[in-house]
């Protein structure tokens, strides 16, 4: 089948690791299924991937790509959950200390078909394209557990938002503003700052900038070039929401006075468990919400499609779709 695969690591040159080609179908354990991919988004961790972070050599090859929406064998149309945990693990998923991603220890969803435990699938609603649902196991449920799980904010508080065009980044735009929220966003970018309105921010600021007034939280995915914009950002008492770190993990402020004196809190935030895909999956029937979509290609072009990314040529998802 084709597929979209890291041949090797390349922490330099990531594209460099990337093949795409013929990879054998997938076997299908005991209690799994295997679901014909009609759709997969990309997202950072595909980068990452390759570059050697949170994959090493001796699992190689492996196909990228953590979303997937498709037809299982039943001719059900589901949407995969990308949190693989240990079947006898009780609780949140994002807490079982054995759990992987889809594409760290078992095959991804760049591929025409994908295997994963049954208790993985999820029904995609009709209203929902293919294209829609393969933008929501990764960046939009993490958007979501960040807003709603892990940040403590009710609705008309007003939040932060570091980066526009990211795919986390524009879920948390178009989710908090669905939700209540007074969204501002930052970017480097004039055009994206401009989107991200259309999306739903109140404001959008250049990275960096003074601020009107203080938030009651930030969302941080940008890391190190945006963290002392976070902790300056906010009122006391309040949050840093933060699940990536595009940028880097080492800022060159930490800020640790402010943070004890303020009395802030910083908040790490992973995926999401099923039933928030769950729950996010009615949050889109329930409001309208769709995913924003910056390009839709053939898995044919992943490789165009991921130079894309990498340069951060995006606003929005970049999905890969099959016939
Ligand atoms: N913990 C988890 O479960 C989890 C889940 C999903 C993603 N993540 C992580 O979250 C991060 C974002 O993922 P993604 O898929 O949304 O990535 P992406 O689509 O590539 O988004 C990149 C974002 O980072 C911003 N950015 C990048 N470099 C920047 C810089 N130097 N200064 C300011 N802003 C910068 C961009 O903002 P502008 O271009 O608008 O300025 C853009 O919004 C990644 O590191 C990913 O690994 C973690």
């Amino acid at each position: 089948m084709l597929a979209a695969y890291a041949a090797r690591i390349s922490p330099d040159d990531p594209l460099s690791a990337l093949e795409v080609g013929e990879r054998p179908a997938p076997q299908v354990p005991e209690g799994w299924a295997r679901v014909r991919v009609r759709a997969a988004s990309l997202n950072h961790h595909d980068l990452w991937s390759l570059r050697g972070v949170g994959l090493s050599a001796d699992a190689l090859p492996m196909i990228l790509g953590c979303d997937a929406a498709g037809v299982d064998e039943d001719g059900n149309e589901v949407v995969v959950h990308a949190v693989i945990g240990d079947p006898d693990y009780r609780g949140d998923e994002t807490m079982d200390p054995r759990r992987s991603l889809l594409s760290e220890r078992f095959q991804g969803s760049l591929a025409d078909e994908v295997v994963v435990p049954r208790r993985n699938l999820v029904p995609k609603p009709a209203e929902l394209s293919f294209e829609q649902a393969a933008c929501l196991p990764t960046a939009w449920l993490t958007a979501y557990r960040m807003l709603f799980t892990q940040s403590g904010l009710t609705p008309g508080a007003t939040v932060l938002v570091q980066g526009a065009g990211g795919g986390v980044s524009t879920a948390l735009i178009a989710l908090g503003a669905a939700a209540g929220y007074r969204v501002w966003v930052t970017s480097r970018d004039e055009a994206k700052r401009a989107r991200a309105v259309e999306l739903g921010a109140a404001q959008a600021f250049e990275s960096g900038a003074r601020l009107p007034e203080r938030v009651d939280a930030v969302m941080e995915t940008v890391g190190a070039a945006t963290w002392t914009h976070s902790v300056r950002s906010l009122k006391q008492g309040g949050a840093i929401v933060i699940s990536g770190a595009t940028s880097g993990p080492n800022p060159k402020a930490t800020e640790l006075n402010r943070i004890f004196f303020l009395q802030l809190k910083v908040i790490g935030s992973t995926m999401g468990t099923k039933e928030e895909l769950e729950r996010l999956i009615q949050f889109c029937r329930t409001t309208g919400v769709r995913p924003a979509i910056d390009t839709v290609l053939p898995l044919e072009a992943a490789r165009d499609a991921l130079a894309q990314l990498e340069q951060g040529e995006v606003f929005g998802k970049i999905v890969l779709t099959r016939p």
